[in-house]
């Protein structure tokens, strides 16, 4: 019961690791608001969570919208009274270079995955500094670290989430906030399932990995329920890696 009581609103809430923070969060009794824009998939998990017991509400927010993410405050206090914790997990991936990368897909891209952390950030603090607590955590990447052969835009927002997380920590610690980014390596989820469809990719992927094996949903949301839950009551302003060690060498 590590979230008793708590109120967890998670973004990109139906995807892999969405479900997978979803599901674990429910089960250690956090009140879970699911975010994302795939309504159907939504509901269903909504449901399906109820049905085993847990507490859980979905609602329609593309993260790059303000407006949507008024209305999901509004709806989430209404409800739940206050926001504990907020998971901007939300994101999309892009592999082309940066010479192929054309500028609309960038401004995709950056909107989804940086501009949606910053407006959701904005959007709970309020909630969270007139409670004096809270936990907001970022979901970075391991391509924030290190450069690649393809790739370009995904890597550069995931490393200004890391930016984004240090100075939010630094400007909402005496309000109570602690702000923290987990970098994950390669999860077996949709976002890459193109990269290690075929098994020299994977392989390839695998090999340069220590523990010897691509990462699963659920140990990422082990590491995020760490830092949602007050047993990280003293970190705030850290990057946590959950890569098998592939950044170790
Ligand atoms: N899978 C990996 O290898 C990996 C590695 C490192 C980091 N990550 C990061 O983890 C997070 C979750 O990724 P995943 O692997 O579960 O991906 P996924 O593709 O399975 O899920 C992404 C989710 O984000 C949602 N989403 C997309 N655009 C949105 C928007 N504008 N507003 C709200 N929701 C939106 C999608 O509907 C989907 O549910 C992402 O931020 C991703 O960059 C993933």
């Amino acid at each position: 019961m590590r979230l008793l009581n708590k109120v967890v609103v998670v973004t990109g809430a139906t995807g892999g690791i969405g479900q997978a923070q979803c599901r674990l969060f429910a089960k250690e009794r956090a009140k879970v608001v699911l975010a994302d824009i795939d309504e159907q998939k939504g509901f269903k998990l909504a449901n399906d969570i109820s049905v085993a017991g847990g507490s859980a509400l979905f609602v329609n927010l593309d993260v790059s919208s303000e407006s949507d993410w008024d209305s999901l405050v509004k709806i989430t206090i209404e409800r739940f009274k206050k926001i504990d914790v907020l998971v901007n997990n939300a994101g999309i991936y892009r592999t082309e270079s940066i010479q192929e990368e054309n500028t609309a897909d960038w401004d995709r891209l950056m909107s989804v995955n940086l501009k949606g952390a910053f407006l959701g950030t904005k959007a709970v603090v309020q909630s969270m500094r007139s409670n004096k607590v809270g936990s907001i955590i970022n979901v970075s990447s391991t391509t924030a670290l290190v450069g690649s052969w393809r790739g370009g835009a995904y890597g550069a927002s995931k490393a200004a989430l890391l930016s984004l997380t240090k100075h939010s920590s630094i400007q909402n610690a005496k309000y109570g906030i602690r702000v923290n980014a987990v970098v994950p390596g390669p999860i077996e989820t949709e976002m890459i399932s193109k990269n290690i469809s075929d098994p020299e990719g994977r392989a390839l992927s695998e090999s340069r990995i220590l523990l010897g094996r691509l990462g699963s949903p659920s140990e990422v949301a082990y590491a995020i329920l760490y830092l949602a839950s007050d047993d990280s009551r003293y970190v705030t302003g850290t990057e946590l890696l959950v890569d098998g060690g592939l950044t170790a060498q």
